[in-house]
């Protein structure tokens, strides 16, 4: 069987990350792309020379010319300026609503049967506009934002507890923006539920902190976070290539589902072979459901600021 082909676009500092992860996690050739001459070679050298040391033997391209990412599988989008302190997500619409919309075209162009994991900022808005450029499936186009978001959830709650982060089982919903809606009420570790564990507002402050995590990482070191975030997207890469049937939350199209009315959102869904396979709907209650509401707002007003943009 042939292997797979992954373009990461942008080899900054979450594509970068993104592609090294990918390449010990052996899911397939790698090819990195991005616009300043040599950075993304260098790095994609670099990378394959820690090939004999990590024990990973994929094949890493590193490149400005779209013709070689032709025929991926999958198509991670993190080309696109990041946060500096005092910046918000949508501070970057514009630019990088032009970002995105450049390299849908070629992802279109190039590897017309691929799937798209968008992972720039802001994160929704820009999972509609790679959707709406592509054209592709709605099942097709999906962003990350929930994978990192729970995650920091998670680490939260571990330390707190002190118990080990892989116990512990998160859902979030929303945007990705400091209205995105963790849910402590669905939040376990192994199966039980936080609320029997800690206190209630012990949880609402981590709640706010997981929310804020973003900007925790942004006003340490300046620039915004990329461990952590490149960990998320290879996580559903993974999902995809080795139709794992993963759930987790990520960006994904809603219509009817939380009566959303055709825009992407953060929603926790099944992730397989065929991209998003399905939209899990909870049960929320009246404040759950009401902090959704506003979250979704706010995506879908900036989603519908960008769709004048494209
Ligand atoms: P970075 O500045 O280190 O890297 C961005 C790279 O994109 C640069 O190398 C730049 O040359 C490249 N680029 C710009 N235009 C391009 C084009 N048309 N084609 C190909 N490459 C292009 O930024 P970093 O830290 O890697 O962040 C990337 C994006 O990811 C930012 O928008 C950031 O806000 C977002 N982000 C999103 C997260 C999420 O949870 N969804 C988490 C962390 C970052
Ligand atoms: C983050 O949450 C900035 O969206 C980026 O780290």
């Amino acid at each position: 069987m042939a292997r797979k082909k992954i373009t990461v676009a942008g080899a900054g500092n979450v594509g970068a990350t993104t592609a090294f992860i990918a390449a010990q996690g052996q899911l397939g050739d790698i090819v990195l792309v991005d616009i300043v001459k040599g950075l993304p070679e260098g790095k994609a050298l670099d990378m394959a020379q820690a090939g004999p040391l990590c024990g990973y033997d994929c094949k890493i391209t590193g490149t400005t010319d779209w013709a070689q990412t032709a025929g991926s599988d999958i198509v991670i989008i993190t080309s696109g300026m990041p946060r500096k302190p005092g910046m918000s997500r949508d501070d970057l619409l514009a630019k990088n609503t032009e970002i995105v919309k450049s390299v849908a075209e070629q992802v279109v162009k190039y590897s017309p049967d691929s799937f798209i994991i968008v992972v720039c900022n802001p994160l929704d808005a820009m999972v509609n506009a790679a959707a709406i450029v592509s054209k592709f499936k709605k099942n097709k186009v999906m962003g990350m934002a929930g994978a990192l978001d729970t995650a920091r959830f998670a680490y939260f709650i571990s330390e707190k507890l002190g118990v080990s982060v892989n116990d512990i089982q998160c859902v979030l919903m929303g945007g990705h923006g400091d209205d995105m809606v963790p849910l402590a009420r669905f939040t376990t570790v192994s199966g039980i539920a936080i609320t029997e564990l800690i206190d209630e507002k012990s949880i609402e402050e981590m709640v706010q902190r997981a929310r804020m995590g973003g900007i925790e990482v942004v006003n340490l070191m300046g620039t915004s976070a990329y461990y952590a975030p490149a960990a998320g997207a290879v996580k559903m890469a993974e999902a995809i290539l080795l139709d794992k049937k993963t759930v987790l939350p990520c960006c994904a199209y809603c219509d009817k589902e939380y009566g959303v009315g055709g825009y992407f959102v953060g929603v926790p869904v099944v992730i397989g072979a065929e991209g998003v396979e399905k939209v899990i709907e909870l049960n929320l209650n009246q404040k759950e459901k009401a902090e959704l509401a506003v979250s979704i707002e706010h995506v879908k007003e900036l989603t519908d600021k960008v769709k004048k943009m494209l």
